[in-house]
Formats: C-alpha cells, structure tokens, sequence
C-alpha cells in the first residue's frame, strides 16, 4: 500500500497548510493530480521499502481506529533523507487528532504523532545539512512519527546532539519548547520571582519545573488530588518544584500564608482551564499574565471581574504549533532554543518525564493508557 503522507489543515484559518512535511506533500499531490505535482516529483517511483506505521483511516476512539500496518516508503530524492525513527511519544495533542477535535488535522489516512527522535540512515546526494547518523526531529507538527522509517526532506527535521538520552531527545520538540518559550516570551521573570501553574505533572509541567529552576524562579505547582500524592510531591520536588498544591488547597484561605515566604507569581500557566484557571489567575500579583496552553478539563476559562479591574491581568494563548511557524523563516530562533534546553539536559537540569516505554506492537494498550486520568507517566512508543 502506498501511504500519501499527511495535508495538514487548520482549520481555524479554513486553508490547507502546505508547507510542512516535504515528503508527506509530494506523493499527496501526486494522487491528486495537482499541476505543482512536478516541482516535487524527484522522487515519483514507488520504493520497495516498506515500514511499520500505525495507521488512522478515519476519526474516532484512537485504540479502535488506529492500526499497525505496513506501508511502502518512497525512493530517497535528492534532497530527502531516510530515517529511522527511534522512539516517539503520545502526546494529547495526537490523542485529538486522532479523535478530530484538534486544531489542525491531517488528510486521512494518517500516520499518528507528532513527535519523537530519528536517526539518519541514507543522504540524498544534495543534502547539505544532515549525514547518517545524526539524530533529528521533526520541525513542526503532523509529520506522522508512529512509523519505523520515513523519506523526508532535509528541511522538514532539524538536528539534536546524539548524546543526550534517548527519551529526553523523543520528547524535547513539543513540551520543554512550550514551557521554555511561555517563561520566557510574556514576562520579564528575574530569579526570585514566582510562577504558578497547574497540570504540574504534565510533560509541560515538568518541564517548566525544571527551566524555572535553573533560571532561580520559584514555581508553585497546582496538581488534583490522588492516593499517591505524597510521592508525587517529592518527585515534583526532586526535580525543583518549590511548593506542590492540591487542587483543593488552592481555593482554602490559608493559601496565603504561602505569599508570606514566596512572591505572589507574576506569571500563571494553564494547561487545564475551568475553575482550576480561575484560581490560578486570582492569586497572580498585580499586571500578571496568565497564559494558556492547554485545555484538559475541556472547561472554559472564566475570568473574575475583580482580577480585571482591581489587579490589570492579562489573559493570553500560547500554540507551539504556531510559534514554530512564525519562525519558520528564520531557523535561528528554533535552533537557538533548542540549543539551550539541550545544555540544561547535558548539565543534568533537565531530564525527560517520567516515561513508559512501550514496544510498537502494544500500541493500542498505550493509546488507553495515555487517556487515563491520574497516570503522571507519557507513553513512548520504541520504534
Ligand atoms: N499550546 C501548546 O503549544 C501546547 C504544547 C504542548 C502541550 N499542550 C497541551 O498541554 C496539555 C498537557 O500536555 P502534556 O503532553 O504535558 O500532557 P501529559 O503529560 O499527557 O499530562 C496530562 C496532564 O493533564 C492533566 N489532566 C488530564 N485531565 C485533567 C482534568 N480533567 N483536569 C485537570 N487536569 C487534567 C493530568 O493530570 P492528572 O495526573 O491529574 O491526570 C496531567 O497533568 C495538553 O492539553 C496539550 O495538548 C499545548
């Protein structure tokens, strides 16, 4: 079978985003008969080479309609690259879009994910900035990384150092970029400054935990209640969180005995929405910005009147997606990024969240697993 590789569309801005995933895009419009077909036909013929891939014919519950299969990979062009996928994780992100409900989705069929480490296998002969060996990973979304191997084009993946481990390099694209740009693009945060987020056992979370730390910023972490939540807390600790709260102990009045010892935060990060926004957004200090990121409760995020007026808050979005699009002309920003959080990996500040490594085969346990509530581990497929 040949796999078109993805169209991704965005759907709030009703146009088909063309311009990733170089190899997805060329045998796309090749079945469709496109007349730009042939700026990208360098590679046309169909490769004797297949790959694993798990597969999505159409939308839906990710364990009943994602499927392993076997697809043919195309000849390596000029310009392409053959990879080797190495581990790759799930993320909430793929989750939905899988189901149909996130903001930008692929054509079907689709290979799931987003994410995840490769290795360079074979050169086209005008590759100019990648040679066997090197670890990659994708520059932006949708370029389906639940596969085996890929034919991609040089440009569509950006190189990391292949000696920081394996997990941290499969989930450093999406994740620690979030939490390193939302700590570093809405405010001037100086050490001895406080951040609050919820979510904090997230792959965001934690990641924020650990860039917060190493800037010498106090992060007051918001996590729901669990049996576990004493290990949870010390985890989150060992890792550099200054304070962990329950969900519930945010809304108590003693919460401000914590503003006794720690600054009120000038930031907020939400990756939850609903009533938990709400609190994190009362307890911010005068002009501060809460950000959001994510919406796992699938709760609007309702704004107090007071904090508005009384303390001038500022309500922003953040889309990782879409920052690595604004820069995708100027490859420096990425790169300079990625460079950083790389450092604080070598320097052990920063490590991968807590991971369950999964074989390709158990898959569709992993999709359920990566759905409970209260798991506090990501699923990485090991391809
Ligand atoms: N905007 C962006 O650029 C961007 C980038 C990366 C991620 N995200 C988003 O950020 C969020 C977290 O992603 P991730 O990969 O870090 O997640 P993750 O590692 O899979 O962790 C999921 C987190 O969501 C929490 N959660 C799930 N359902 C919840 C609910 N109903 N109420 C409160 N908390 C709930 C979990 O807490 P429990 O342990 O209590 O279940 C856990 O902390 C997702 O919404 C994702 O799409 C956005």
């Amino acid at each position: 079978m040949w796999l078109p590789l993805h169209t991704v569309c965005l759907r709030r801005q009703t146009v088909c985003r063309r311009s990733f995933v170089g190899a997805f895009l060329k045998s796309t419009r090749r079945h469709r008969g496109d007349a730009a077909a042939s700026a990208f036909s360098h590679s046309a013929g169909l490769g004797a080479q297949t790959c694993k891939a798990l597969l999505y014919r159409k939308h839906g519950d990710p364990s009943q309609v994602v499927q392993l299969e076997n697809i043919d990979l195309p000849t390596v062009g000029a310009k392409d690259v053959l990879v080797k996928m190495l581990a790759a994780p799930i993320n909430p992100s793929d989750i939905n879009m899988i189901q149909g409900t996130y903001a930008i989705l692929p054509d079907l069929p689709a290979v799931g994910g987003n994410e995840g480490v490769a290795q360079v296998v074979e050169v086209g002969s005008q590759v100019k900035s990648l040679k066997t060996g090197d670890w990659v990973i994708p520059k932006d979304a949708g370029l389906g990384t639940w596969r085996t191997e890929a034919v991609l084009s040089e440009h569509d993946v950006i190189t990391l150092p292949n000696d920081i481990p394996l997990l941290a390099a499969a989930t450093l694209g999406v994740n620690p970029c979030t939490a390193f740009r939302m700590l570093s693009d809405f405010e001037d945060l100086k050490p001895g400054d406080s951040v609050i987020q919820n979510a904090a056992n997230s792959g965001v979370g934690q990641a924020v935990i650990q860039i917060a730390a190493a800037r010498g910023i106090n992060i007051i972490n918001v996590v729901r209640d669990r049996p576990e939540f004493t290990q949870l807390s010390d985890r989150l600790k060992a890792i550099g969180a200054t304070h962990v709260i329950k969900e519930e102990a945010l809304r108590r009045p003693e919460i401000k005995n914590l503003f006794k010892t720690c600054p009120r935060p000038k930031l907020a990060l939400n990756g939850v929405g609903g009533k938990s926004a709400t609190e994190l957004l009362r307890h911010l200090q005068f002009g501060g910005s809460m950000v959001t990121y994510g919406g796992m409760s699938k709760q609007p995020v309702t704004v107090p009147v007071s904090a508005l007026i009384f303390k001038d808050v500022k309500v922003r979005g953040f889309w990782v997606t879409q920052w690595k699009k604004d820069h995708s002309n100027d490859g420096r920003a990425f790169r300079a990024m990625l460079d950083e959080l790389c450092d604080l990996i070598k320097q052990g500040k920063l490590t991968a969240p807590v991971c369950t490594e999964v074989g390709l085969q158990d898959y569709s346990k992993a999709l359920d697993t990566a759905m409970k509530p209260l798991i506090s581990a990501k699923q990485v497929l090991m391809l």
